[in-house]
């Protein structure tokens, strides 16, 4: 069974039910005490094994800002937020710990870059929410892995630490707040027991039927994962960055 959204949230998850990214903001900052109710909702997060693998690197200063943004495809609204935070998956303050009381480092990249990214995920969601559930408006920033080698180090960021993405937060600009978009419909992404065998034709049009709502969908996943995309073109970057950054897995066997 389909399930179209938006359903009706009750209160306590309303939050959820108005989600959209913003992408243009009042030129206001944040009103006093909300960016710490905002950090430490982000602090509340799960951290897998309570190794806090992430970091974000708040951007203050207007001239990086502006020089991340032009490195991030030149997005406006990261120049227009209230805040702007970089980020990244962190193993490097962890094998500090580590190490700093006399134990070895035992951990290797494939986990740095898999539970680094879901702890700094977390985090960075729950941000996302609080900030919402404040009233202001948030997007986040993949661009940043268009140019994340260049970032790293604009960033001075030491070997075992890698930016995911921004993300935005500030004042909506009423004018332009931006109408719901679709989702996929449900029994294509939650299963029960086990994955499907496949994808029939007629459940991947109720897919494209869903999310064609302006253009066809197809227009829109093309331009990022098709041959050619935006996504395929990060992949050297990525590497490299892996690389500059130490985070690189090695082959295993
Ligand atoms: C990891 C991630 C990276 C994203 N990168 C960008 C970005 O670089 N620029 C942008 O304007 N929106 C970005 N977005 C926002 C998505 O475009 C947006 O979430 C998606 O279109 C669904 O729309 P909604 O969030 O309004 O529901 C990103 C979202 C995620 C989760």
């Amino acid at each position: 069974m389909s399930h179209p959204i938006p359903v009706d949230f009750p209160p306590a998850l309303e939050v959820f039910g108005r989600h959209r990214s913003v992408r243009f903001f009042l030129p206001d900052p944040l009103a006093p005490g909300d960016l710490d109710l905002i950090v430490e909702a982000g602090r509340r997060a799960p951290t897998d094994a309570q190794g806090h693998m992430y970091a974000c690197v708040r951007i203050t200063d207007t001239i990086l800002r502006d020089r991340l943004a032009t490195l991030c495809a030149d997005q406006q609204h990261i120049r227009d937020a209230a805040e702007f935070f970089v980020v990244c998956l962190d193993v490097h303050r962890l094998r500090r710990l580590i190490e700093y009381r006399g134990r070895e480092w035992g951990m290797c990249a494939r986990i740095a870059l898999l539970y680094g990214a879901t702890d700094a995920t977390m985090v960075a969601q729950n941000m996302l929410v609080a900030a919402e559930a404040l009233g202001y408006g948030a997007c986040y920033i993949g661009a940043v892995q268009n140019n994340v080698d260049v970032i790293a180090q604009e960033l001075n960021l030491p070997p075992g630490v890698l930016p995911l993405y921004g993300l935005c937060i500030g004042v909506i600009d009423p004018a332009h707040y931006p109408p719901l978009k679709p989702r996929i419909p449900r029994d294509l992404c939650f299963f029960e027991n086990s994955y499907p065998r496949d994808f029939s034709a007629q459940a991947l049009e109720t897919a494209y039927a869903a999310m064609s709502v302006k253009r066809d969908w197809l227009d829109s996943i093309g331009v990022y994962f098709a041959t050619g995309g935006t996504m395929g073109r990060r992949e050297p970057i990525m590497a490299r960055a892996w690389r500059q950054q130490a985070l690189d897995p090695q082959p295993m066997e």
